[in-house]
């Protein structure tokens, strides 16, 4: 009989919960997302009271599939402190009033997993992509090392941002807009060792706002910071020698990197793989799937469970994989 694992996504703005099966198939998956008003960032008391509301309905309806599942996990971190306190409050009353073993997770490896599952992608490169996270990985040594990282913000949230200093909601219309661009401005191009920053050009690209096409910026914004996400991933390959890359995170339903990905790897004759659209952002199931990779790891008593602002993916033993 396959195990089932709920799972509770809960880091930023979406509260998700999923349920997994050990043989690997998604049997539910259902998230609300927290929307702050036009023009504003994340405001993290308001998506806690978001996730508050909207928990008992989404772990209702998984609960009513289920019935009682064999395993509960959480997202442990990376994120914001009151909104893994709602999915960890959550999952700590499940598996006490259920009775069930509990097991956190680190959010980042999750995407990785639900990728791997997802693609079939054995061993990869990784570009993580997201609006809180930008980290080139590879498993060596038992762990997820991280090759090469953000400085500053992340690749989705410099969309964000650009989006709304030119007046449009979001990283989604970023790629609407650079889509109708043709003419390629010179920005600033920051790549730092295998390091990368996304702010100055932030800042650059804002400044150009009324003296260039806003289709134009947006274009030239994404031909520069996904050459620079495709060179940091290129040399990620050829140094630790790997055949495949794997793209996964919310900004990976974005076309235009993934089609810059897959030239590169074409050109390497390496294998490319990108999550499915609708397991690219924050999801239960990636948590689910993830749990039940950890099952080995669930703690003995759910008021151990903790949460970590700033767990780093290269800090989780990857015991599941060989
Ligand atoms: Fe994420």
């Amino acid at each position: 009989m396959p195990k089932v694992c709920l799972g509770i996504e809960s880091t930023a703005h979406t509260f998700g919960v999923g349920l997994v099966s050990s043989s690997g198939e998604i049997l539910f998956n259902s998230s609300d997302t927290y929307r702050p008003k036009k023009g504003s960032g994340i405001i993290p008391n308001e998506a806690r009271e978001h996730h508050q509301q909207v928990s008992p309905g989404l772990i209702g309806s998984a609960l009513e599939l289920c019935g009682k599942p064999d395993l509960i996990s959480y997202s442990k971190g990376p994120g914001m402190g009151p909104m893994l306190h709602v999915g960890m409050n959550c999952a700590k009353a499940l598996a006490k009033n259920l009775d069930i073993p509990l097991v956190g997770v680190n959010h980042c490896i999750a995407h990785v997993e639900i990728g791997a599952l997802s693609t079939g992608a054995k061993n990869p490169i990784t570009l993580y992509v997201s609006g809180g996270n930008t980290q080139v990985l590879a498993l060596t040594e038992g762990r997820y090392r991280v090759f090469g990282e953000t400085l500053d913000i992340a690749i989705g949230n410099a969309m964000d941002v650009l989006a709304r200093n030119l007046g449009m909601n979001g990283a989604p219309d970023i790629e609407g807009a650079a889509l109708k661009g043709a003419k390629l401005l010179e920005l600033p191009y920051t790549v730092k060792g295998m390091d990368l920053s996304f702010s100055g050009i932030v800042t650059h690209c804002s400044r150009l706002a009324n003296k260039e096409n806003v289709e134009d910026i947006c274009y030239s914004f994404q031909e520069y910071c996904f050459a620079m996400l495709t060179e940091v991933t290129e040399r990620a390959v050829a140094h630790v020698g790997r055949d495949e890359v794997l793209l996964t995170g919310g900004v990976a339903r974005n076309k235009r990197l993934s089609e810059m990905l897959r030239i590169m790897c074409e050109e390497r004759g390496a294998k490319f793989f990108a999550v499915p659209k609708e397991l690219a952002g924050d999801n239960g199931a990636m948590i689910a799937w993830l749990g039940l990779l950890m099952q080995d790891q669930a703690l003995k008593n759910p008021e151990d469970a903790t949460v970590g602002q700033r767990f780093r993916t290269d800090e989780v033993d990857v015991t599941w994989k060989k």
